[in-house]
């Protein structure tokens, strides 16, 4: 028998509940075979300076030592229980927080645990790779938090399914080990999370685009009346600050490098910039076309009656709904949401209880658009006059009311000819791939050493110098 008090850090009296346990007992070695499987790849036997969570108290949720990543201590953590909470929102505002799961909420809760749920492992399976590639021991050891991370969010979610859900929980709590990214046949629930992530430019901007996508969902469910998905969700949230950190950072160090570059040698011509072995900032934007585009996706219709459902039963509130002056029930607000009519696009009041959804995005957008600023700034400081820019929303949707138009990034409305036309010019081309990959062919490791094409950070983690061995390979 495992001692799972001491295999699992927890704060869920696990070594309590013996259901809970035998259901963990029976998936731990399915979700080890999974990380074996689609972890990260030939990093079995590494030492990796690691930050895991032991308790959520501010002293020790923060631990920081070298760990061999199967052995990583995959822990379950709820903030505290405040017995004083209550649902704040839809028609059950005012009830206290609900400990078990109310009967007529089961399967749409379930589906809104297990949707989290299947975006963890997603994202590990799509940077499985990277590693052997990476630019500095640095950055290894960061895009390994971020893996181990989302294993942790992973249990996070099948704990959820094991306490709550009884039989049908333990079967979708297996089933989120059996999907896999860009599968055709068993691919993960939501598009973003099966598109590849074949470099590590399109890394960083993953996770400051798509886990920021994660923090909003995460924000949304921290507002849940079903009182142990908001109390999980928000010391989740705690460590996607972290994921959301190393994409901005790390974008922000490449562009700081192809400035740095683009100034030594007095060259502005792409191509020039190319061949000083740096990325150039029009490819910089296509990516960030891309990863913006498809990740405003996984926000939903703009207009959904499933969202207006999961706030109306308190399941899934606003972006910090407790903090927001109305009377949290919305019957009688409108929300505007746009829509192409003819050659353009219009906007329109609806209800606000259907356009949750595109609320969700627009408190997204805002914090993206600071997001990029930030990163303008660094280029604006080297005197370069490139403009980074976020494309209008409408640009490269697949889902929502501008799905199946042609949008441009100006937010032109256009036909299809004319949009294929100018793709490659908003999106990157195979050319582009190939390019950013070529400069990535080999890993960096010794200590301290950076590859070419980023710049190093302005400090180490957890107060280490720069050159600290933050990856042993043995
Ligand atoms: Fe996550
Ligand atoms: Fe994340």
């Amino acid at each position: 028998m495992i001692n799972y008090t001491e295999k699992i850090p927890n704060n869920v009296d696990l070594g309590r509940d013996r259901v809970l346990q035998r259901a963990l007992e029976h998936w731990q070695p399915a979700f080890l075979g999974w990380w074996y499987d689609m972890g990260p790849t030939e990093s079995r036997e590494y030492d990796v300076y690691l930050r895991t969570a032991v308790s959520v108290e501010p002293d020790g949720w923060a631990q920081f030592d070298y760990v061999k990543m199967p052995d990583y201590r995959w822990g379950i953590f709820l903030q505290p229980r405040d017995e004083k909470r209550q649902v704040n929102f839809g028609t059950h505002q005012g009830q206290p927080a609900w400990q078990e799961v109310p009967g007529e909420y089961r399967s749409t809760l379930r589906r809104i645990v297990v949707t989290q749920g299947d975006t963890e492992p997603a994202s590990v399976e799509q940077q499985k790779m990277l590693g052997l590639s990476c630019p500095s021991l640095y950055d290894l050891r960061n895009i390994f938090q971020v893996n181990v991370e989302e294993g942790r969010h992973l249990w996070a979610m099948v704990y959820l399914l094991h306490r709550y859900f009884g039989r049908d929980g333990r079967e979708e709590a297996e089933a989120l080990l059996a999907r896999r990214s860009g599968d055709t046949d068993n691919p993960r629930i939501l598009g973003a999370f099966n598109e590849p992530t074949p470099d590590w430019l399109a890394f960083y901007m993953f996770t400051f685009f798509t886990d920021r996508d994660g923090k909003f969902q995460l924000c949304a469910l921290a507002e849940s009346g079903f009182d142990p998905l908001a109390r999980t969700c928000r010391f989740m949230l705690t460590e996607e600050a972290h994921h959301m950190f190393v994409g901005e950072t790390g974008v922000s160090r490449i562009i700081q490098r192809a400035c740095e570059a683009m100034k030594e040698s007095k060259v502005e011509d792409p191509s020039d910039v190319r061949a000083l072995g740096v990325i150039d900032l029009p490819t910089i934007q296509k990516y960030l076309n891309f990863h913006y585009s498809v990740t405003l996706d996984l926000y939903g219709s703009d207009i959904s009656s499933n969202a207006a459902n999961y706030f109306t039963s308190g399941l899934k509130g606003r972006f910090r709904e407790t903090k927001l002056e109305d009377d949290h029930v919305l019957i009688d607000a409108s929300y505007p949401v746009s829509e192409v009519v003819g050659d353009k696009i219009a906007t329109k009041n609806v209800p606000s209880l259907t356009a949750l959804n595109e609320r969700l995005r627009d408190d997204y957008i805002d914090e993206i658009r600071d997001g990029v600023s930030r990163w303008q700034r660094v280029i604006d400081q080297a005197g370069i006059p490139f403009r980074l820019t976020l494309p209008h929303k409408g640009f490269h949707r697949e889902i929502g009311n501008f799905a199946g138009h042609f949008i441009s990034p100006e937010g032109e409305v256009l036909n299809a000819e004319a949009w294929k036309k100018h793709e490659f010019e908003w999106l990157p081309t195979p050319k582009d791939y190939a390019f950013v990959q070529s400069l990535m062919s080999g890993r960096v490791t010794e200590p301290g050493k950076f590859a070419n094409w980023i710049a190093p950070p302005l400090r180490g983690i957890n107060n280490k110098p720069l050159n600290f061995e933050y990856v042993r390979f043995n």
